[in-house]
């Protein structure tokens, strides 16, 4: 089946022409003007519209199991709530707990997610405990098509690596030329903090970024930059959000470490204050690293626009206020961390991004589509426009005018972060490999297509 997208103006990561995109099967064939729609197939009329490649989320978690709950979606959902909004690929956290197997967490991991995902997935491999299985268990994973791994510097008891356990992953990361994501905060720190607060009553969800500030982050990224240098490993940085942070980050860069820097939309968009209204409502705004103060947004949004940071992803992590929030009601530190962003990561980027000139459209794809394709060895099949790219694409009208609502939106959840929030600019149609997943904020495609995208390292 043959797909002609026609009139649109192409936007890719460093160019912008007006062209149609010709698609046969699953991948891009030809882009030019005027090209003719061969027999029997469908046309799209892009006129007045970009198009840009599928975006990419490199960091989200769609059932994981955490502080005695899980996370809502499942990837029926997660798939066609990320499609809506224009994103084609996910890159879920595969996150065993510290006792469990870890061939055995992928491998559920994988069959939570194959035959059930509407857009095409891959996992960044957590590893939450290093020992002789652990190791053999990565090279397995890494010989099914994995190329990163996943490591937690925070979430004491749970998740998280001594430094015994992070020096001995990047060194096997180094060798096997993987890149390693990493949750950076510094977890005596908050463990320590979080019991001061608790014990002087301090309870309530605008306690939670008391528990964990900058300096705890920026910590956290300083001891994996000081790992990363010494064992000449490739990191990537999760979810930063504050100015320590990222001039420890840059301060490594500068010293030759090769460290790429995740932000989040949360973060870009939503501020401390969020945290702290009053009702419990704060809970929804409950995610860690914590939102910031505003001061930090400019911060970031410059880091995007200079290429200082390099992607923005989402961490959606979807809990219900009510039943999982609320297990915190008398203790911030026992609210489920996350804030649901899957489905509307792209046109929060668009509206509060590129409509208010903070970042141009080419940065916008660049971090939320081609950045990440690049940095987790899915480049060119995915992250750009061109023959033999994936046809990932999506058609996107600038002209639309709505407002976020719980009440319209796909992800599994009980509330929306943005409730009421204003959206300029959304995506009209949304393709995988060829086929129309969604049109005007409906999913309308195979619930099945969705592929697990195997990945060679090549960091090595
Ligand atoms: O608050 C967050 N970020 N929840 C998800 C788990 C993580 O740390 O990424
Ligand atoms: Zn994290
Ligand atoms: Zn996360």
């Amino acid at each position: 089946m043959a797909l002609l997208i026609k009139n649109g103006e192409i936007i890719t990561a460093d160019s912008r022409t007006k062209a149609d995109i010709l698609c046969e099967g699953e991948t891009i064939t030809r882009i030019g003007a005027g090209l003719d729609a061969p027999a029997g197939a469908q046309v799209i009329d892009a006129a007045g519209k970009y198009v840009f490649p599928g975006f990419i989320d490199p960091h989200v978690h769609i059932t994981l199991p955490f502080m005695g709950t899980y996370a809502k979606d499942t990837y029926e959902t997660a798939s066609k709530a990320a499609l809506v909004g224009g994103t084609t690929t996910l890159i879920e956290m595969c996150c065993p707990a510290r006792s469990d197997d870890t061939l055995k967490a992928f491998e559920e991991w994988m069959a939570r997610a194959a035959g059930r995902s509407a857009c095409d997935f891959t996992f960044h491999m957590g590893v939450s405990r290093f020992d002789a299985p652990t190791e053999s268990h990565v090279r397995e994973i890494v010989g099914r098509g994995i190329s990163s791994l996943k490591i937690f510097l925070a979430y004491k008891g749970a998740f998280g690596v001594d430094d015994t356990e992070l020096y001995r992953t990047l060194k096997l990361a180094r060798e096997l030329g993987l890149v390693v994501t990493a949750h950076c905060e510094n977890e005596t720190l908050i463990f320590e903090r979080q019991k001061e607060l608790v014990a002087a009553g301090k309870t309530d969800p605008g306690r939670h970024h008391e528990s964990r500030p900058p300096r705890v982050e920026a910590e956290g990224v300083h001891h994996l930059m000081t790992f990363a240098e010494l064992t000449g490993a490739s990191t990537y940085i999760v979810h930063l959000s504050c100015r320590e942070a990222l001039e420890e980050a840059l301060a490594a860069r500068q010293r030759g470490v090769d460290v790429t820097i995740e932000t989040l939309i949360q973060y870009l968009v939503l501020d401390k204050t969020w945290a702290e209204r009053p009702g419990f409502e704060g809970a929804k705004y409950v995610m860690s690293p914590p939102l910031r103060d505003a001061s930090n947004q400019p911060v970031l949004w410059n880091g995007l626009r200079d290429g200082l940071i390099q992607t923005v992803a989402t961490d959606h992590a979807p809990f219900d206020f009510e039943g999982q929030k609320k297990m915190g009601i008398s203790d911030f530190t026992k609210i489920p961390n996350g804030i649901p962003s899957l489905e509307e990561r792209v046109n929060l980027l668009y509206t509060y991004g590129v409509k208010q000139g903070r970042i141009d459209l080419h940065a916008m794809v660049n971090a939320a589509s081609t950045q990440v394709a690049k940095t987790f060895d899915l480049f060119p099949r995915k992250g750009t426009i061109q023959p033999g790219a994936d046809a990932d694409l999506v058609v996107f009208d600038p002209a639309y005018r709505g407002v976020i609502s719980v009440k319209t939106q796909h992800m599994n959840v009980d509330y929306s972060a943005f409730e009421g929030w204003k959206i300029e600019g959304r995506p009209s149609v949304v393709t995988v490999r060829g086929e129309v997943a969604a049109r005007d904020g409906k999913f309308v495609g195979d619930p099945a297509r969705g592929r697990f995208l195997k990945r060679t390292p090549s960091r090595a």
